[in-house]
């Protein structure tokens, strides 16, 4: 496995627990009424649930899996740029639990960043054996 998905994927399970045990503790509070301030994570728990957890696993394991047609992984510094972005939006949802800012549109412009990136990475990897 490449040394790009090892950490894509490693970084994705661990947005996976932190992601998931944010979620727990959400439905925990939802049945016992802990704390409504605890409700403004669940930004943070989408965060890390939809592009922590999936977006990265997918990159992690794209980068790894999609045929190479004989030129190595292709694009890998795109690769590797969606990986830095896609964790830097969500590090820019949690910084924006605690400092005031446009921290939502900086988290959607790395996101976006990432799935371009990615999509640029993946396209020459994506066609037919022979084609
Ligand atoms: C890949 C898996 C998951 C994804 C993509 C995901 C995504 C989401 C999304 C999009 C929301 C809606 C946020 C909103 O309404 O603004 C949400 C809410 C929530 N999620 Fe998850 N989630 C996942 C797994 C989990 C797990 C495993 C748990 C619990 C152990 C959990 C607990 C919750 C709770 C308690 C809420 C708030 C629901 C409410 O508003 O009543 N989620 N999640």
């Amino acid at each position: 496995m490449p040394k790009l998905s090892i950490w894509a994927i490693r970084l994705a399970l661990v947005h996976l627990v932190v992601g998931w045990g944010l979620g727990a503790v959400l439905m925990v509070n939802r049945a016992w009424g802990w704390s409504s301030a605890l409700w403004r994570w669940v930004e943070v728990h989408v965060a890390l649930a939809l592009f922590g957890w999936t977006f990265l696993l997918v990159v992690g394991v794209a980068f790894w899996m999609l045929p190479t047609f004989g030129r190595k992984q292709g694009r890998k510094k795109a690769a590797a740029t969606s990986v830095v972005a896609i964790n830097a939006g969500v590090l820019a949802v949690v910084v924006g639990m605690v400092v005031a800012g446009p921290w939502a549109v900086v988290a959607a412009g790395l996101w976006a960043v990432g799935a371009v990136s990615f999509g640029w990475h993946a396209w020459p990897r994506v066609k037919a054996f022979g084609a």
